[in-house]
Order: C-alpha cells, then structure tokens, then sequence
C-alpha cells in the first residue's frame, strides 16, 4: 500500500486536498432539489424509464423489454482517507452500491477522476485505479475504461452499469405501513474521516471504518429476490435520517426509529462527546429538522452523520422478518432491526429509546 507520506515526505496527506470528504461533498439536499426542480416540467418522461430523478432513488433504471432492465448510475467524491489505494476501494464500494441498493447486480463500471496533475504524482492515480479494480474484482466486474481530468481538488468515483430482473427491481419509495427498518453497516464514517482528516485519529485507528467502507453491499441483490423485501436504499451522504425520510416521503409513510438499536462503529461515543462531526451534519440537520422529532445531543450528530458507502435500508413485511433474519445469516450479512414504518403522522420521523 502507498501512502502520500511515503512518496512524498513533504507532501501533505490526500485528505487535505480537499474541502469536503467522501459522501460528505454532496450539495446540501435543498440545494440539490433547487438544481433539479426545473428539470421535471416540460419534458416529455421515457415510458420505459421506471425510476429516474422523481423520487430521489440510488440510481436510474430502465426497461430493456426482455423482463430485465438496465441500472444506471455514478458517483465520486474528494478522498475520504490518505491512502491512496483505500481510497479507491472505498469509492468504488460506494458507487457500485446504487447498483445493489436497487436490487441489482453490476455489469461494468466506468472510472472519472479529476486530479490536481501538478501537486500529486501519478503513483497517486494508479494506486486509487489498483483499489477501485480490486473492489470491482469483488464485485464479479471490469472497470472498463473512464476519463481523468486536471482539477484543482482530487475526485473520484464511478459510473457503474448494473441489470435487474423487474420483478427484483427495489425501490425506495415502495414500503409499507408495518415493515420492519433494517440496517446493514453501523453509522459513524463521516465523523471518523473528520478525525481522520483533523489528524485526531490514525488510520490504523479508524481501520474498522474503512475496512467497513470498503466493504460491498452485495447483499442487496439477494435481498431483492426476496418477495417480503418491500423497499432497499442505502445510507450515504444525507446520513441515516436523511435516507430515511427519503424512504418514508416516498412511500407516504412515516417511521419509528429505536435510537437504541441503531449500531454505531466503535469510538463513535468518544467522537460525539468531544463534538468531532463532519461539516454537513448541520447542515443535514437543518433539512430535516422539521419533518423529526426525538433528536437531540448525540442522536443528531449520529444520525445526521453523512456516511461514505454506508449499509443498506431495507423494509422487510413484519411476518417474514425471522426468515429474512436466517436469510441474512446465512449470506454472512449483519443486519439490525432499527424500527419501522408506520401510517402517516404529523412527523416523518419519530427517533424513540
Ligand atoms: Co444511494
Ligand atoms: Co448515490
């Protein structure tokens, strides 16, 4: 593995190139919908395009007619951590889990890069191409091309391809009044990438958090196969609440969030007492408060905490929750019962004990 350290003793680390980190560079959700707001009127919608931007979805997917349909989307961001290689790891595992989030499975990835060409040596880039392929490797895919540009900040991410037999497709939008809420990955890498990145934590000491971060989210393939398997997305930049309302919007559904049961990475609590939090988690907050009730203290900096290829959501029927459970074991997936949805109520969200 390279570090910048290694290469270039002088250089600073790749964490410090950048402003935001990882998912943490997301324009902020108002922001996001300001941009897209003009481009749903006046044009005429693709009968077969079954998800595009309408419903704040992981990915776009259309109809192919031959009972599949093709899943489309990308995603890069500045680096989460120093070294180079675990940076693409990790924004391969990110962009390739739109893919899995929809129920599908990735065909081939496509890689954009930007990078400041004068301040970081090509080292750097092929160490980020190395990790992205070995996650891709993972993945069962190639990374079949891309294009790199010389940008002031380094990015870099993917444009994943996936399919999906329809009857699998998982939307976000698509849960039910009673469905039990389960997660995948404990919450806590943004906070870990801003200790990371304020030289407050080492790598070796935030390594569950990256090694998490590169972890796929294959799962979600299987899952959709799973009729009882109402609705899937995955928690990144908007952090757990955010994906969660976008969930609960979309289904005209409110939820019931145990507080309790939501599993944090370890050292989370040291983090939250000394205030160490990314940048976007107010302002994640200040997006969602209205629509929330329960958060305070450390429940806001966890919950709003922006995640970098964080686990998945999904909603299972509350009388197959024992079989998805086995199912989950079986497949070496941890899973963890946050809460549920529930008829909707005067909040989108209620975060209880
Ligand atoms: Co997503
Ligand atoms: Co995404």
């Amino acid at each position: 593995m390279m570090t910048l350290e290694s290469k270039k003793p002088d250089a600073t680390r790749l964490t410090q190139y950048s402003k935001g980190s990882g998912c943490g560079c997301k324009v902020a959700p108002a922001v996001l919908a300001e941009i897209l707001s003009g481009s749903r009127a006046g044009h005429t919608i693709d009968p077969l395009l079954l998800v595009g931007n309408d419903t704040s979805d992981d990915a776009a997917v259309y109809d192919l007619g031959n009972g599949t349909a093709l899943i489309s989307t990308t995603d890069f961001f500045t680096p989460i951590v120093d070294d180079a290689y675990d940076y693409g790891r990790i924004a391969a595992a990110n962009a390739i889990s739109d893919v899995y989030a929809m129920g599908g499975r990735p065909v081939m990835a496509i890689a954009v890069m930007g990078l400041p060409v004068e301040k970081l040596p090509a080292e750097v880039a092929r160490e980020i191409i190395r990790g992205a392929k070995d996650t891709c490797a993972r993945a069962g895919i190639t990374l079949a091309g891309g294009h790199t540009i010389d940008a002031p900040e380094p990015f870099f991410g993917l444009a994943v391809n996936g399919v999906v037999a329809i009857p699998d497709l998982r939307r976000n939008s698509t849960g039910q009044t009673g469905d039990a809420l389960y997660l995948t990955k404990p919450i806590g890498t943004g906070m870990m990438a801003t200790a990371l990145k304020r030289g407050l934590r080492t790598a070796e000491q935030i390594r569950p958090a990256i090694e998490q971060m590169a972890t796929l989210n294959a799962f979600g393939a299987v899952a959709a196969q799973q009729d009882y398997v109402h609705a899937m997305t995955d928690v990144t930049g908007f952090g757990l609440l955010g994906h969660l309302i976008e969930m609960c919007e979309g289904s005209g559904l409110s939820a019931r969030l145990d507080y309790g049961q939501v599993p944090l990475l370890e050292s989370v609590a040291e983090l939250t007492a000394a205030y160490v939090y990314a940048d976007n988690t107010m302002r994640n907050w200040k997006s969602y408060e209205a629509r929330v009730t329960g958060v305070d203290g450390e429940r806001l900096l966890t919950l709003c905490d922006p995640q970098t290829s964080g686990g998945l959501l999904i909603a299972v029927a509350p009388e197959a929750e024992e079989v998805f459970r086995l199912m989950a074991e079986e497949a070496g997936q941890p899973v963890w019962r946050v809460g549920e949805l529930v008829q909707s109520g005067e909040k989108v969200v209620v975060v209880g004990p």
